[in-house]
């Protein structure tokens, strides 16, 4: 019998890049199958229980299931708009506010309501140039090097706007970063407004993991500087680990083009998503209630999240892996250029073999640079500092309520931490075994 098959979409067609997402993923999954050790550090998921009160608003609103408003149910919204004045200093009105399923659909509608290309700082986010790229948009990649810790500056901007050939853009922003951990301050944030003001440049602001901040530097949103060329991207995935309950919001800018946008948006999600699932949005109420005793819980996730993700980068420090200090997340992007030759002698050229390497050879399951948009034979990868020693949720309840004991956050990374150990003893036999 023969098979059928369909011709792809062009988008789709065209892209042949086999996933190294996905190949760590799969091999992760089939390593640990059979039995083995592996320290993930590829996966990028907060892993804190449901708040008591968020999962009791849910179960109360299991029966809600009617279509609800694309934009979300006006409560929701209105929470949404408080929360940020008051967290965030950034005066939003109720009117302002979208809801969607994740951010991730909502940076797909913004890249699609508007025409002109992609400007994207090197290295960012795994989804933003894919989404570009599906949508036929244009991406250009704003350089960076690891000597500068990849540094966003308001110059490699403006040069690399320089050389579009469009009349409008969108820049994603994205702080703190996935994947270095960098925060972008006040300062330059500012510049950043100027130039985007002068070249009709929109700004989408992925500020995802805001409330996960180490607290060396404020969180600062854009917006700040640029209210109307600013769209604001958040949800409950990163700082209440609720991923998979799909809740996202974007605040539009002010005036005109935030009408505009909003009613883009509300045509594609009408079309696509119609709306987010009734319960969630009717818990979300409770999530963006403002509501101290979750803000509380927000800031105690946030301490271990740090303690965890600031130890990792004491020890690729003390391993003379270079690596910029993460400020927020828990993410981190060292640099493996110093050891290009004898990887080299290995048959290790780009981050993409050196990721294969660290996982079949060390048993370290993390990203390579490539996937964030870096040139391939820079051997920068991402490691995810959220997983290990979280990997069943009764292993992250009771870190949680250790802490809650008394036991201070950086003692629990050094005493309760069995995976973390192992990941870093195997990276350091992995830099001993390049000198053999
Ligand atoms: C930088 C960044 N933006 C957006 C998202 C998507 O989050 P959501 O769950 O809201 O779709 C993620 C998730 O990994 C992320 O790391």
């Amino acid at each position: 019998m023969s098979v059928k098959t369909f011709t792809l979409a062009p988008p789709l067609a065209a892209d042949r890049t086999l996933s190294p997402t996905l190949y760590i993923n799969q091999r992760v999954k089939e390593l640990w199958a059979a039995g083995e050790q592996v320290y993930h550090l590829g996966f990028g998921e907060s892993r804190f229980p449901v708040h008591p009160k968020i999962r009791a608003a849910l179960i109360e609103n299991v029966d809600a299931r009617s279509y609800l408003p694309t934009l979300g149910i006006p409560e929701l919204r209105a929470a949404v708009a408080d929360f940020y004045t008051k967290q965030m200093g950034v005066e939003v009105t109720t009117e302002r506010v979208i809801v969607a399923p994740g951010s991730k659909p909502l940076l797909y509608a913004f890249q699609m309501a508007l025409a002109g290309d992609t400007i994207l700082p090197t290295p960012s986010w795994v989804s933003y140039a894919p989404q570009a790229r599906l949508l036929d948009r244009p991406v250009l990649h704003i350089p960076a090097t690891p000597s500068d810790e990849h540094r966003l500056t308001a110059d490699t901007l403006r040069r690399t706007l320089a050389q579009s050939s469009h009349d409008q853009h969108i820049l994603v922003l994205n702080s703190p970063s996935n994947p270095t951990g960098q925060m972008l301050g006040p300062e330059l944030l500012a510049e950043i407004a100027e130039v985007c003001r002068a070249t009709n440049t929109l700004v989408l602001s992925d500020e995802i993991y805001a409330l996960t901040a180490h607290g060396h530097t404020p969180h600062v949103s854009i917006a700040h500087f640029y209210p109307e060329g600013t769209v604001v991207l958040g949800g409950l995935s990163k700082h209440l680990s609720l991923g998979g309950w799909r809740l996202g919001v974007a605040i539009v800018p002010t005036g005109l083009v935030g009408q505009q946008l909003l009613n883009a948006v509300a045509k594609i999600g009408g079309e696509i998503w119609s709306c987010v699932a009734a319960p969630v949005q009717h818990a979300a109420v409770a999530a963006y209630a403002d509501d101290p005793e979750i803000l509380a819980y927000i800031a105690e996730c946030t301490r271990l999240h740090t303690a965890r993700t600031q130890h990792f980068w004491r020890a690729i420090s003390e391993l003379d892996i270079p690596c910029a200090r993460p400020e927020g997340g828990f993410y981190l992007y060292p640099n493996f250029d110093g050891w290009r030759e004898a990887l080299a002698a290995r048959s290790i050229h780009t981050s993409d073999d050196l990721a294969r390497h660290l996982l079949d050879k060390w048993r370290i399951a993390t990203l390579p640079g490539t996937a964030f948009g870096s040139p391939p034979e820079e051997l920068s990868l991402r490691l995810s500092s959220s997983y290990v020693d979280m990997e069943r949720d009764e292993q992250a309840a009771s870190l949680l309520a250790r802490h809650r004991a008394g036991v201070d956050a950086d003692a629990l990374v050094r005493d309760h931490h069995p995976a973390m150990a192992g990941a870093i003893a195997s990276l350091r036999s992995f830099l001993a075994s390049l000198h053999e």
